[in-house]
C-alpha cells in the first residue's frame, strides 16, 4: 500500500512520523475519514470544509490547499487501485522536536499530513446493513468539544469494546439521559412516520453523511425533527439507525436488548441507505 506522508507518496513500511509528534505525544490533532465507491470519493467537498472548521476551532494551520488535498485523494485511490473503501486522513501540530504543552510557534513547525487508503470490498453492500446492528448505550464522558474531529478515539474505542463484550455491535453515548451519538456516527430515531435526531452544537460531530441524509428525507418530504431524544424514548421508537461516512445508513434493531419493531432493519433506514447510495454514487 502506498501511503502519503508531507508531500511523498511512500510504501507503507517506508512511511515515518517523528516520535516527537504532537499527534502522537498528545492526541494533538485532527482527522476526516471519506468513503469511496467504484473509485470514486463521496463527499469530498463536505469533509474538506468540515476538515477547515477542526483546524481553526485549534488554531492549527492547513497544511496544504484545498486543491493538493483533492489532488492528493485522488492520487491515492489511483496508486492503490482503489474501488471501494476509504480515505483516512490526519493532521498534526507537527514535531517541535520536544515534548511541552504548549503549542509551538507555527513559524517554525509545520503541520504533519498523513493520508492512507483502507480497502473495503463492497461495503455498499455489508451484511450488517441487512439484518440491522445491535446497541448498548453507556454513559458519555467524552470531553465538551464533539464537533472538532480529533483523534481522540480512546472512550469511543472502549464503547465498542464493551458492546463487543455484552455481544452487540456498537454502543450508543448518554448525556442527561439523552442520546448524543453513537461511537463513530449519528443517532436517529423514528417514531409515527418523523425522523429525530439530536441538532447540531458542541456536544456531538457535525456528520457530513448527517447533513446529506437529512437533505435527502427532506426532498423525499419525510418529516424530520433535529432536537435530543431520551434513551427510553429510543426504546419505544418504531425504528433507529446511525449515519457515517463509513457505515452509510445502518439500520438498528436493538437497544440494551429491546427489540425495535418486528427485529428487522425499519422501512425508512431501508430507504434512506438507498437514496443515500442513489445519490452518492
Ligand atoms: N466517524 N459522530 C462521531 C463521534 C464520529 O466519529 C463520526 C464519524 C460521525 C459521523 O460523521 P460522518 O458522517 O461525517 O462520517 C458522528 C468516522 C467515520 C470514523 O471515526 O471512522
Amino acid at each position: 500500500r502506498i501511503v502519503y506522508v508531507n508531500g511523498d507518496y511512500l510504501p507503507e513500511e517506508e512511511a515515518k512520523v517523528s516520535v516527537f509528534d504532537r499527534g502522537f505525544l498528545m492526541a494533538d490533532a485532527v482527522y476526516e475519514v471519506t468513503s469511496v465507491l467504484d473509485g470514486k470519493l463521496l463527499d469530498f467537498e463536505g469533509h474538506a470544509a468540515r476538515l477547515a472548521r477542526s483546524l481553526s476551532e485549534l488554531d492549527m494551520q492547513a497544511p496544504v490547499g484545498h486543491e493538493e488535498l483533492l489532488e492528493i485523494h485522488r492520487e491515492l485511490v489511483k496508486r492503490n487501485d482503489l474501488v471501494d473503501g476509504m480515505i483516512y486522513l490526519q493532521v498534526t501540530r507537527g514535531n517541535p522536536g520536544d515534548r511541552d504543552f504548549v503549542f509551538p510557534d507555527p513559524e517554525t513547525t509545520r503541520p504533519t499530513l498523513v493520508l492512507f487508503t483502507q480497502s473495503k470490498p463492497g461495503m455498499a453492500d455489508a451484511p450488517m446493513s441487512k439484518t440491522g446492528a445491535k446497541i448498548i448505550s453507556i454513559e458519555d464522558i467524552r470531553w465538551g468539544r464533539r464537533d472538532i474531529k480529533t483523534v481522540q478515539l480512546l472512550y469511543p474505542s472502549m464503547g465498542k469494546m464493551a458492546a463487543k463484550k455484552a455481544g452487540c455491535d456498537d454502543a450508543w453515548l448518554i448525556e442527561d439521559g439523552f442520546v448524543t451519538e453513537g461511537t463513530s456516527n449519528n443517532a436517529y430515531i423514528v417514531k409515527g412516520g418523523r425522523i429525530i435526531t439530536r441538532d447540531l452544537s458542541h456536544d456531538i460531530l457535525h456528520g457530513i453523511t448527517r447533513a446529506a441524509v437529512l437533505r435527502f428525507a427532506r426532498e423525499a418530504q419525510m418529516e424530520v425533527v433535529e432536537r435530543p431524544f431520551t434513551i427510553a424514548e429510543a426504546k419505544e421508537a418504531d425504528e433507529a439507525f446511525t449515519t457515517s461516512a463509513s457505515a452509510f445508513v445502518m439500520p438498528v434493531v436493538e437497544i440494551d436488548g429491546v427489540t425495535l419493531g418486528d427485529g428487522k432493519p425499519g422501512p425508512i433506514a431501508k430507504r434512506l441507505r438507498e437514496i443515500y447510495l442513489e445519490e452518492s454514487r
